[in-house]
């Protein structure tokens, strides 16, 4: 049996912790599906055809993951393609309560799935988009937090919008 995860996430932009989130999760699992999903509490500044160009050029030569979009339900998905897993990434207490609300409205939606955390490696403990995007917008080096390949594509997108 093909034991199939689901990565989801807004990945508004993605970063080198997202990254590593779906390297592991590729050891994991046979086949991992990044879901770039909505999230109704945030207003991305990437659109979705955006952020997939930037998961892909990122996560060239991961033989076993595809890359996906979700304008729906989760729980929908993940029933629809079979996956037995949903993996996220947990970098600190602060997330916690937040991922773990959203794991049991999960499991209560499809409870064939189970909600699986990998713990953050510690150098990305304080790494988000959020802060990806701040920095940029001040001009700042983001180059330790996301790839060199999609660094410009960040920045000149960034520009645009100031
Ligand atoms: O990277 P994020 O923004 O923390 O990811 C949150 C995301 C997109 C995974 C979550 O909002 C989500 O699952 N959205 C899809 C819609 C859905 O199923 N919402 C209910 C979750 S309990």
């Amino acid at each position: 049996m093909r034991r199939i995860a689901v990565c989801p996430g807004s990945f508004d932009p993605v970063t080198y912790g997202h990254i590593d989130i779906f390297n592991r999760a590729s050891k994991l699992f046979d086949k991992v599906i990044i879901l770039v999903s909505t999230n109704v509490n945030k207003k991305p500044l990437f659109t979705p055809t955006e952020r997939i160009k930037m998961i892909m050029q990122v996560t060239e030569g991961m033989d076993n993951v595809v890359i996906d979009i979700l304008d729906g339900l989760l729980a929908d998905y993940v029933k629809d393609v079979g996956a037995v897993a949903i993996v996220k990434g947990l970098r600190a207490v602060s997330d916690f309560e937040y991922e773990f609300q959203m794991a049991l409205a999960n499991k209560k939606l499809y409870p064939d799935a189970e909600t699986v955390f990998l713990t953050t490696s510690a150098e990305n403990m304080y790494l988000s988009s959020s802060v990806v995007k701040q920095i940029a917008t001040f001009d700042g080096d983001i180059s330790s937090f996301v790839p060199d390949a999609i660094r410009d594509d960040i920045l000149s997108r960034i520009k645009k919008v100031n």
